[in-house]
């Protein structure tokens, strides 16, 4: 079953990046993805996922790889108003850039580099139900990015098939900055 879903979700994740082509998604440069990242947008076909108190409202700390090649990430979510840490284990898979990882449900995810190694897509899909939905994630080394790099975004996220309202742009709520140990982006 598990192995049924993983394939299930290559196809859908690679599917994804044939349709993306026109635009400048690329794999990540996976050695250059450890270090501090900053959650910037979320959306889904499944909005409560990411409103909040959903389990993909979830907000990027950093991300390191692993010895075996597998990515580790430390992440904030707000649970009962308050901010919590966590971490997730990614494993890669055999297709490049795709990662298969266990929260809220199994996801197969795939990391795209968007302009530079500054930006990053998560493009995931969660077999949590019995109807697999989309999430996709926009991390930047910083905390805001231009307003010319967001209307890439959207773009992307509606070549998806979610709709612009299904798009939150994390940089106007609370990310938990608060919890992050260097204090970096506390407002
Ligand atoms: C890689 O190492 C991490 C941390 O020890 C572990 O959680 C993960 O399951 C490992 N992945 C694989 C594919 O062995
Ligand atoms: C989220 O949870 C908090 C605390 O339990 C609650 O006060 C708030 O109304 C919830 N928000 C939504 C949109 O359900």
């Amino acid at each position: 079953m598990k192995l049924l879903l993983l394939c299930l979700g290559l196809i859908l994740v690679c599917a994804q990046q044939k349709e993306n082509s026109d635009v400048a998604l690329r794999n990540f440069d996976i050695p250059k993805i450890s270090g501090e990242w900053y959650s910037i947008f979320l959306a889904s076909d499944v909005k409560e996922k990411i409103e909040q108190n959903g389990s993909m409202r979830i907000f990027v700390d950093l991300i390191r790889v692993l010895d075996n090649s597998s990515l580790y990430g430390e992440y904030q979510t707000k649970v009962n108003g308050e901010c919590t840490e966590f971490s997730v284990v990614a494993d890669k898979t055999e297709e490049d850039g795709v990662y298969s990882v266990k929260y809220d449900g199994y996801n197969v995810l795939r990391i795209s580099e968007f302009g530079n190694n500054e930006h990053m897509i998560l493009y995931l899909v969660n077999f949590d139900k019995d109807r697999p939905y989309q999430l996709l994630e926009f991390y930047a080394r910083e905390p805001d990015v231009s307003p010319e790099i967001k209307e890439e975004f959207v773009k992307i996220v509606q070549k998806q098939g979610i709709v612009k309202e299904n798009i939150i742009d994390l940089t106007q709520t609370d990310r938990c900055f608060q919890l992050r140990g260097n204090g970096v982006g506390q407002a």
